[in-house]
C-alpha cells in the first residue's frame, strides 16, 4: 500500500492520521497514513528513512517546516514564498517537492463559509511563521488592502516589504492599527496560551468576518472578540487544518475530498476525547 505520514516533534497529538485515513475511506483510495515523531536534529534522517521504506509522500509540522523546505530538491512558488513546507511529494523522478497548503486550507475554508477576500479589507494580527505562510494565498485573492498589525512593529514591515510585489500591503504596530476591516486574521501565538492580542474596539466592520488560526473545542479567545465585536463569522482554524490536508491529498492522489463531513467527525472526536 503506498506509505504518507505526517512529521513532527511532538507528534501524538496530530489530527492528520485521522484526517488523511477519513479521506481515504471517502474518496475510495488505498493508502496508509501514520504518524512518525523525529528526534529533534534528526529531521532529514527521518524523512530519508521514510523514503527509503517505499513513502510517497507527508506532511510536515511544527517544529520542522523550516526544515523540510531546506530538505525538498524543489519548491512550488507558494512555498517558496512562505520559507516553509508542510508538504511533501516524492515525484516519479525521485524529486523531492515541497509545497505549502497552509494559506490555500484558510482561504478554501473562508470561501466555504461564504466569506469573500477578493475586493476586502483585510487585517492580519501577527508577523511569525504562521502569518507569512498564508500571506501569497491571500494577496492571490485581490484583496483591497492588507495591514499586517505585531506587537513587535519592525516584524511587520519587514514582512509587508517581503510580499510588497504581489499586491497592497503594509506593516504596523498593533497601536497603529487604523479604519474598520472587512476580515481580521489571527495568525498570533495568542490563542494558545488563551490570551488575547490588544485589539482596538470598532476595527471590524459590522457584520465582517474574523478567523482564528488556531483552534479548540470551544471558541478561541479572539472568537469570542469576533463575536462581541458585531462579526457575523468568526471562524476557528480547524477548517484550516481539514483543508490544508485536502491539499495535500490531492497533490499525492489527484483527487479532492470533500472536507465538511470531516470537519464535523474531526469535532465530535476531539470533544469526545476531552
Ligand atoms: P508561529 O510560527 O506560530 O507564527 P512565531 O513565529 O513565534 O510563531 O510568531 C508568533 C507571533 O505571535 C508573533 O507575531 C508574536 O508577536 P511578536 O513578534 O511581537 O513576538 C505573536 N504573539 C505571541 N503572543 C502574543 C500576545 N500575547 N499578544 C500579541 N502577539 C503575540
Amino acid at each position: 500500500m503506498d506509505q504518507y505520514a505526517v512529521f513532527g516533534h511532538p507528534i501524538a497529538h496530530s489530527q492528520s492520521p485521522f484526517i488523511h485515513q477519513t479521506f481515504a475511506r471517502q474518496t475510495g483510495q488505498s493508502l496508509e497514513y501514520r504518524a512518525i515523531l523525529a528526534p529533534l536534529g534528526g529531521f532529514a534522517e527521518t524523512v530519508h528513512r521514510f523514503r527509503a521504506e517505499g513513502g510517497q509522500g507527508g506532511n510536515v509540522t511544527l517544529p520542522f517546516k523550516e526544515e523540510a523546505f531546506a530538505l525538498c530538491d524543489e519548491l512550488t512558488e507558494r512555498a517558496r514564498l512562505a520559507g516553509a513546507v508542510n508538504t511533501l511529494h516524492w515525484q516519479s523522478d525521485g524529486r523531492l517537492l515541497g509545497d505549502n497548503t497552509d494559506g490555500a486550507g484558510m482561504v478554501s475554508d473562508l470561501l466555504q463559509h461564504g466569506a469573500a477576500i477578493e475586493g476586502k479589507r483585510v487585517l492580519i494580527v501577527g508577523a511569525g511563521g504562521a502569518v507569512r505562510g498564508v500571506l501569497e494565498p491571500v494577496l492571490a485573492c485581490g484583496p483591497s488592502e492588507v495591514v499586517i498589525a505585531n506587537r513587535t512593529e519592525s516584524k511587520a514591515t519587514v514582512l509587508a516589504g517581503d510580499f510588497s510585489a504581489l499586491g497592497n500591503i503594509r506593516g504596523v504596530g498593533l497601536d497603529g492599527i487604523d479604519g474598520r476591516f472587512d476580515l481580521i486574521i489571527n495568525g498570533t501565538s495568542a490563542s494558545l496560551s488563551g490570551e488575547l492580542p490588544p485589539l482596538p474596539d470598532g476595527c471590524l466592520i459590522s457584520g465582517g468576518i474574523t478567523y482564528d488560526m488556531a483552534y479548540g473545542t470551544k471558541a478561541t479567545p479572539f472568537q469570542l472578540w469576533g463575536e462581541k465585536q458585531g462579526g457575523r463569522i468568526n471562524l476557528s482554524g480547524l477548517g484550516m487544518l481539514v483543508n490544508q490536508a485536502a491539499e495535500s491529498f490531492e497533490r499525492w492522489r489527484g483527487v479532492r475530498p470533500e472536507t465538511g463531513p470531516v470537519k464535523a467527525a474531526l469535532m465530535a472526536r476531539m470533544e469526545a476525547k476531552q
